[in-house]
């Protein structure tokens, strides 16, 4: 595989900047759900990185569950609907649950899930994502908690992933689509 030095453009959000926004979100998220039962949902792949700092920054009682929908790569639908292709553990009934994302491009996979969720009667259900690129949506979604708003930029890094790669970066960064191959 490629180093990520020969095309990263730029760094959009260092990995200093991310961590004390995290902070910022896990002290808010843990004011907020004080005294309820909060359920973390985090979406994969993507959302990984995000909840494990996350989560060490919740000071409330919590539980996390996990669920995988099929999105790029994949037959989607002109109405926008996404594939669960692998379901949560635990039933949400009477749970506050909060989704975890990395980010939130078209909206469809958070709409989607939003849309299943709601049949199963969780108590609340928010959303929290660590990136929003409202340029990009194509369907309306509340995101109750967002880390940073970006430009309609290709990202990878910090969960997010070029072909499956690189999500372990401690950063987010943008791509130069000329230098960046994929098979290299
Ligand atoms: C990405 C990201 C979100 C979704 C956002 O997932 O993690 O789940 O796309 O896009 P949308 O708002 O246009 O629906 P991806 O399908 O790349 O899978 P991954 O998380 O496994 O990388």
């Amino acid at each position: 595989m490629q180093d990520y030095r020969e095309f990263l453009d730029e760094i959009l959000v260092d990995e200093e900047t991310l961590q004390r926004r995290i902070a910022e979100l896990g002290i808010q998220i843990s004011r907020d759900y004080q005294g309820k039962s909060l359920h973390l949902i985090c979406i994969l792949r993507g959302g990984v990185m995000f909840l494990t700092d996350l989560m060490r920054r919740i000071s409330v009682p919590h539980t996390v569950d996990f669920m995988a929908v099929s999105s790029y790569g994949s037959a989607r639908q002109s109405t926008g609907q996404v594939r669960i292709t692998l379901d949560l553990k635990d039933e949400i009934h009477g749970l506050d649950v909060l989704l975890v994302e990395d980010i939130v491009d078209s909206g469809y996979t958070i709409a989607s899930v939003l849309d299943l969720l709601r049949t199963r009667h969780p108590l609340s259900l928010r959303v929290c994502t660590l990136l929003d690129k409202p340029k990009r949506r194509e369907v309306s979604v509340p995101l109750d908690y967002c880390g940073f708003v970006i430009p309609n930029k290709f990202v990878f890094g910090y969960g997010l992933d070029l072909d499956e790669y690189y999500r372990n970066l401690p950063f987010i960064a943008t791509v130069n689509l000329k230098k960046y191959h994929p098979q290299a």
